[in-house]
């Protein structure tokens, strides 16, 4: 059994790190956008977002005119974008990305902030690519990013601590074995006026790029192109790379437009 945090404390802490105009979702969301534009004539009308979490990603696709579910096997993770969000919130969904409880079809299923990676095993991402599979509309895409061994490999083994003027952490990763990393995070933020401490643990499972292939194509879902960030850019050797985004276009396996990768960058660390 992998240890997964995103209790009530971990939701508020996650909530407050992903409304930064930085974060990692709020990045993404217009790549995600333009990508879901380039790729097909009509409107998409229907996403899912598995691992939704606190719901960033969520939010601004359907900001975008889209009906949006949002599925996480976190209540409070989901419970906190409920509780704090007003207005039209979508459909969310406490389940498992083994047994997605929905039916679908939907036009976008994304899995992002390495959903992938907090799965119990290869066997879950196995399990959880055939639900994609089920769920996404033929000439859907799916949108997801993986950390690397190589991603994880740079951030193991050290200490890091952040600090800013009303938040602190301490970040402890180690390996358990050769496929799962441990992430122990303990700090404290200020938030409404109040310090809240927390403390959280996230095992991370190593996922091997090509098995990823494998899986999403005897699924049905077609091959599966590696991009950077920036959904454009083609990764010729993606398990260099500390992070990288899986784009798999249901329609015909065939790779949408992308430009090439312009050269090998060092990883970065991965979150
Ligand atoms: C790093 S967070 C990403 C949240 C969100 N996608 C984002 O970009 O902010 C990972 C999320 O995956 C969820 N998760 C982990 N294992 C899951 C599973 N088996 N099924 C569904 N969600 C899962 C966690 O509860 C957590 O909310």
């Amino acid at each position: 059994m992998t240890a997964s945090g995103y209790d009530e404390t971990a939701a508020l802490r996650y909530a407050w790190t992903e409304s930064r105009p930085d974060s990692f979702s709020l990045r993404l969301a217009p790549r995600l956008l333009r990508l879901v534009a380039e790729s097909r004539d009509d409107r998409p009308q229907r996403a899912l977002d598995i691992g939704a979490g606190t719901g960033q990603l969520t939010d601004a696709l359907r900001a975008a005119g889209l009906r949006t579910v949002g599925v996480d096997r976190s209540l409070p993770m989901l419970r906190h974008r409920v509780d704090t969000s007003s207005g039209d919130r979508g459909t969310v969904v406490v389940g498992d990305a083994m047994a997605l409880p929905v039916i679908g079809p939907f036009d976008l299923v994304t899995a992002t902030f390495n959903v992938l990676n907090h799965l119990q095993s290869t066997r879950s991402v196995e399990c959880a690519l055939r639900e994609v599979a089920r769920v996404l509309a033929p000439g859907g895409l799916f949108v997801f990013d993986v950390n690397t061994r190589v991603g994880l490999v740079a951030t193991s083994e050290r200490i890091e601590r952040q600090r800013s003027a009303n938040a602190e952490t301490t970040w402890r990763r180690w390996w358990l074995d050769d496929t799962t990393l441990r992430l122990h995070a303990q700090g404290t933020f200020d938030l409404d006026g109040m310090r809240h401490h927390y403390v959280e643990t996230i095992d991370k499972i190593v996922l091997d790029l090509a098995d990823i292939e494998r899986w999403c194509m005897s699924a049905g879902l077609g091959s599966a192109s590696w991009r950077s960030d920036d959904l454009l850019t083609e990764l010729a050797d993606p398990e260099a790379h500390a992070v990288a985004f899986g784009v798999v276009d249901r329609c015909s396996g065939s790779r949408l437009e992308s430009r090439s990768d312009p050269g090998r960058p060092e990883p970065t660390a991965a979150q």
